[in-house]
């Protein structure tokens, strides 16, 4: 019993040994002071008693150098723990742009894994030692958390958008992984592992498993049995409906309001479950939403695919609205894109939003 629950978690990832470091550092200089301030408490208040009833205090103001050092000193160590503090978030907030993203969806009261190649798993999540890894997570019903102490990451998943975390594991083994917000009465069992492998063993892992298709190609079939590419994808000739997405992720979108927003994760998640919230310039209010009819894995599928189609590079908001149809790349007949040829040109990782010119759909 003693080795699940260690006092201090294993120290696994990159990152984990900056937290400790950090939480070490604040912990002694709050035990510091607390110990001074309750030491001097005692000590004065002994030695400055009032010794008889007619006794008079000193005027305090004479010791005004000492109020400016009580206040400035703790602002001074405050601050720095501030900005310590801050680098630190956003090393644990901002993954690397070769990070590889893994989907993580919570559901009362399980976590659904999804690989970039299309592997799934439950309450389980293998991945290779020295990767960076980002975890895209989504919840079905409530409010979940995904935890893995070993490598000190916390993030909430939160039903309707997406959100996400990332680390980068440095030692191979078995780690816990958790539920941390209560989400029901089976909130305690919603736990699972997380299995750092040598890249080696990772590789025969991947082999080994049912496999299935990359998200990018799942994402790509439902493309296609949503009848998405009827108004999506331009037939020369034909009047579009809808914005050609090639190009799009990751770019400014100008919108029918005047506003520009710039098409992420959860502008194309709001673009199919409500497609009337951010209706893109040049276009009528025509899609219909597809709440209902796609999952939270889907979702993420749909989602991978249209990332897939990558920036074009061009201007960012230019090519979008006003003149459909007009200085896209559509007109260049990918039509019928084959998923393999589309995953090799695919990586699926975060770098697509800023190396947006090796991920171009190819021309012929
Ligand atoms: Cu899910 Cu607690």
């Amino acid at each position: 019993m003693k080795s699940t629950f260690p006092l201090f978690p294993d120290s696994a990832s990159t990152l984990s040994g900056h937290v400790d470091a950090l939480f070490i550092v604040w912990s002694l200089v709050s035990l510091f002071f607390t110990v001074l301030i309750a030491g001097l408490i005692v000590v004065l208040m002994s030695r400055y008693r009032r010794r008889h009833p007619e006794e008079v205090g000193a005027d305090e103001r004479a010791a005004l150098w000492l109020e400016i050092l009580w206040s400035a000193v703790p602002l001074a160590i405050m601050l720095a723990m501030f900005a310590w503090g801050t680098k630190v978030f956003f090393e644990l907030y901002r993954p690397p742009a070769d990070a590889v993203e893994y989907t993580a969806i919570g559901k009362q009261w399980m976590w659904k894994v999804q690989h970039p190649e299309g592997q799934s798993e439950i309450n389980a999540l293998h991945i290779p030692v020295g990767q960076s890894v980002k975890i895209k997570l989504a919840s079905e019903d409530v409010i979940h958390s995904f935890y893995i102490p070993a490598f000190r990451v916390k993030q909430d998943a939160v039903p309707g958008r997406y959100t996400s975390l990332w680390f980068n594991a440095t030692k191979p083994g078995v780690y816990h992984l958790f539920c941390a917000e209560y989400c029901g009465t089976e909130h305690s069992r919603m736990i699972g592992s997380v299995i750092v492998m040598e890249p080696r063993d990772y590789e025969s892992w991947m082999a080994g498993g049912v496999g299935g298709k990359s998200m990018v190609a799942s994402g790509s079939d439902l493309f296609t049995s949503l009848a998405c590419a009827t108004c999506h994808r331009p037939s020369p000739g034909v009047t579009q409906r809808g914005p050609n997405l090639e190009g799009v992720f990751g770019s400014q979108v100008k919108l029918a309001d005047g506003r520009a927003v710039v098409a992420d994760d959860n502008y194309v998640r709001e673009s199919i479950l409500n497609p009337l919230a951010k209706v893109v310039a040049g276009y009528d209010p025509v899609m219909p939403t597809f709440q209902g009819q796609v999952s939270e894995e889907q979702l993420t599928q749909l989602i991978a695919y249209v990332r897939s189609l990558g920036p074009t590079g061009a201007a960012p908001a230019g090519g979008t609205g006003g003149t459909p149809a007009a200085g896209t790349p559509a007109a260049s007949g990918v039509t019928n894109p084959s998923s393999a040829e589309k995953d090799a040109t695919s990586p699926l990782n975060t770098a697509g939003q800023t190396q947006g010119a090796a991920q171009k759909p190819p021309q012929k």
